[in-house]
């Protein structure tokens, strides 16, 4: 979810694209420079802390470093301002915004007379992971799935932030906005194919399909049928309707979507009844926030009425994409908390492994390892099942470059009845509460983690901690006030994800890395362009290089739009940056995949507008942008847009 504290933006050049002549300087340059002109006034502390950031043999070959690495496109010049950026050599291609048809006899959008059966049929908000799924194996003709994340009334309805006040956050609610809301989150499945070089939704293909807070789910695994669990609607504990806040995810290797409930917490409102054993849990958890107000509507989304349907949210969902009448899965055996998303490896025993961060200040890293073994030649429902059986673990990190992933089992150590722990589904359910226990490292945010398939290295997104104190220090979390994150490196012993025992390092510590008190550790290699803070989501190309997304930047932060930047991991250019893509004001990069050839490379462009150039929130009437149509009228649309290179090459090289 995008920071929807008011931030700063200055209005940059408004040249629509960027780029990087081959006269820009490293930052070994940069910080050279400043030593000489500035720094070196301030006295020696500051010329040792920028020695220790950067080291002296860096800032001196920092420009020789710049010809050599993985990647060999032209930066874009980092800014801000009101259209997207791509590199030199490259077309970024709007493929579908929200309000465009999805399935089949969808109307086409009107965003002033939107209604809620519109909405289930067309492209949903703000669009977070995107995940490409092969037909007959192309590259170019295949499923595109989509998270749906979160929505902006600000930005959605007409008039609706006027009636948004102090004295009732909800004045702009009716329960056909409710459920439009509800309609424009969850998921779209695109059949997608390239003809003529240019990528196109292949309109009303059966196999397109949206799912909404609405769609009917069911729940599988250990804490299917618990008690708490049930509702009044659902007496079992086994089906639920809808998911929400789908923030990043992961693909199988049998070529599901593994889509992560992340802020659920803000969708219900309310007081729990009296004495409620859900209280110490739900406090831990955040619920009820009330950030949203479809409780006045609907009696599920407020736990005075439906004090279990929390637990019902939170999960990882198996969606089948290529079975539009399949119901999706909440596979509650890799626990419930607020996922960002999902990093899926088959291991080399065929036991699947599963990677996934709590997204809250201070909270947990995870690592789901199934009992049983993939089998290429099964089924989507056999493989499927290793999903539902296996062992949860939380991550705790030591000062002496190992991690331990530590079990988390009803009956094991803490894990116990006299600690609130009856079985199983309670070990699950609360998962935090568990990692408590166990004493986890307490982190600065996790987000998106992916597995470097080449490599076996497993990469962590920690996207800031402003709260960290100075005496909460930690070797993993090394920076009090954390502004700009960190990127961490997991690496599995002997290339067995199903180890105990890691070893980790830093790979970046983020921000701008000619400020000495910022602590950046970007290679001298890194361009004035090509550092950034708040690293969100990531992505490894079939090559096996690291591309990073982030959210957060904005002019005021960083003096930059959110975007992706390309990072090596290996050999001397470890650690250098380079500026890919960069997003229109207000927005954050979310969902970067890469088709299976690397000549195409999609992007979500999320929440296009929700800040404008002062750092004031946006509005319908009055958005920062009105990307992507920059039409009279038409608000900001959440995009996914497909990079692909003038030439057909492959993207970055
Ligand atoms: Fe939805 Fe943690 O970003
Ligand atoms: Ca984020
Ligand atoms: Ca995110």
């Amino acid at each position: 979810m995008g920071i929807t504290t008011v931030r700063s933006q200055q209005s940059e050049d408004a040249e629509n694209i960027g780029r990087n002549t081959s006269a820009n300087p490293t930052m070994g340059e940069v910080i050279a420079a400043r030593y000489h002109r500035r720094d070196l006034l301030k006295g020696a502390l500051a010329v040792t802390a920028i020695s220790a950031t950067m080291g002296p043999l860096a800032l001196a070959a920092g420009r020789a470093q710049a010809s050599a690495g993985s990647f060999g496109f032209a930066e874009v010049t980092a800014g801000v301002d009101e259209t997207h950026h791509a590199p030199d050599g490259y077309d970024a291609q709007i493929l579908i915004r929200w309000g465009d048809p999805v399935v089949a006899g969808a109307p086409a959008f009107d965003p002033r007379a939107q209604t809620a059966a519109a909405q289930a049929q067309q492209f949903g908000y703000n669009n977070d992971f995107v995940g490409y799924v092969p037909i007959d194996g192309s590259p170019e003709h295949g499923l595109l799935v989509v998270n749906h994340e979160y929505t902006n009334e600000e930005l959605m309805f007409p008039g609706a932030a006027a009636k948004i006040t102090k004295d009732n956050r909800f004045g702009y609610l009716t329960p056909e906005i409710a459920a439009i809301e509800m309609a424009a989150h969850g998921g779209s499945v695109l059949e997608i194919r390239k003809v003529g070089g240019n990528w196109q939704v292949m309109a009303d293909s059966p196999l397109n399909r949206r799912l909404t807070a609405s769609t009917p789910m069911t729940i599988s695994g250990p804490v299917a049928g618990d008690d708490r669990l049930k509702t009044s609607a659902d007496p079992t504990g086994t089906r639920v309707l809808g998911m929400v806040n789908n923030c990043a995810g992961g693909m199988t290797p049998w070529g599901t979507w593994l889509t992560a409930e992340e802020n659920f917490h803000g969708y219900f409102l309310g007081e729990l009844p009296e004495g409620h054993a859900e209280a110490a849990a739900y406090k831990r958890y955040g619920v009820a926030a009330g950030e949203y107000g479809w409780g006045k509507f609907d009696s599920r989304f407020d736990v005075s009425r439906e004090p279990n349907e929390p637990n019902r949210f939170g999960w990882l969902v198996e969606i089948d994409p290529a079975d539009p009448a399949s119901t999706p899965i909440k596979r509650t055996a890799l626990g419930r908390f607020k996922h960002e998303g999902a990093g899926v490896i088959v291991n080399k025993d065929g036991r699947l492994v599963v990677y996934s961060g709590d997204d809250e200040r201070f909270d947990y890293v995870y690592k789901f390892v199934s009992s049983g073994t993939h089998d290429p030649a099964a089924d989507k429902v056999t493989n499927g099942r290793l999903l539902d059986e296996g062992t949860l673990h939380v991550a705790r990190y030591s000062g002496d470059g190992t991690l331990t992933w530590l079990p988390l089992v009803h009956g094991r150590g803490p894990l116990t009845e006299a600690n609130g722990f009856r079985n199983q589904a309670d070990v699950l359910i609360n998962a935090r509460l568990a990692g408590d226990w166990l004493g986890a490292t307490k982190m600065d945010r996790p987000e998106d983690i992916d597995v470097n398939p080449k490599t076996g290295k497993v990469y962590l997104m920690l996207t800031n901690n402003d709260r960290r104190k100075p005496e909460q220090i930690d070797a993993a979390n090394p920076r009090p006030e954390n502004k700009f994150g960190h990127i961490i490196e997991m690496i599995p012993p002997d290339d067995d994800h199903t180890a105990d025992t890691f070893n980790w390092e830093i790979l970046v510590q983020c921000g701008d890395p000619s400020i000495a008190d910022v602590g950046a550790t970007f290679s001298a290699a890194t361009s004035k362009d090509g550092w950034f803070g708040m690293p969100d989501n990531c992505a490894i190309d079939n090559q096996g290089r690291l591309w990073i997304a982030t959210d957060g930047n904005n002019a005021k932060a960083t003096g930059r739009a959110d975007g992706v930047w390309a990072v090596e991991t290996e050999g001397e250019m470890r650690g250098t940056s380079r500026h890919f893509f960069r997003v229109p004001v207000g927005a954050e990069l979310c969902g970067p995949c890469f088709m299976p050839d690397d000549r195409s490379f999609a992007v979500a462009i999320q929440h296009p507008g929700e800040v404008d150039a002062e750092g004031r929130m946006g509005t319908f009437e009055a958005p920062a942008t009105t990307w992507p149509d920059f039409a009279p009228g038409m608000p900001p649309r959440p995009s996914i847009v497909v990079l692909t290179r003038q030439d057909g090459g492959v993207i970055g090289s």
